[in-house]
């Protein structure tokens, strides 16, 4: 079951740079950053009510985000829903035939575990599913 929209994730060549429209222009205010090193990213975090801007930048130059940048520039990257448990719902998705770049889910920012839906199979929107697994954050 989706609970709310987790994070709207947006592809940038420089969190630090991408956030000052975002502080100076908007109000919000980055809060921290961390590096995904399984995803090769660098994640800037601007909270927005009950969901989050995050600023994704490539931390290699192997970084699927280099290629997204490079084949659509800077812009809308992916879509975050919160569910309950993450593993379940990508297996009842998978049996509904849905289109799925992860079958398992793996570890996410903040400790959590996510997986990713095809976006041939929403529409055009890469979809992120994301589970909370600890509760220290
Ligand atoms: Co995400």
């Amino acid at each position: 079951m989706v609970k709310r929209v987790s994070h709207i994730a947006v592809a940038v060549p420089n969190v630090d740079e991408a956030a000052k429209f975002y502080e100076e222009k908007l109000g919000l205010k980055l809060v921290g950053r961390e590096d995904i090193a399984g995803s090769k990213v660098t994640v800037g975090f601007i909270p927005v009510g009950e969901t989050r801007i995050e600023l994704v930048q490539p931390a290699a130059t192997d970084s699927p985000i280099t290629k997204f940048l490079e084949t659509r520039g800077p812009g809308l990257q992916h879509i975050c829903f919160e569910v309950d448990d993450v593993a379940a719902e990508l297996k009842r998705l998978e049996a509904a035939g849905v289109r799925l770049i992860d079958k398992v889910p793996h570890p996410g920012a903040h400790g959590t575990m996510v997986g990713f839906i095809h976006p041939s199979a929403t529409g055009g929107v890469l979809v992120e599913l994301s589970q909370e697994m600890r509760n220290d954050q």
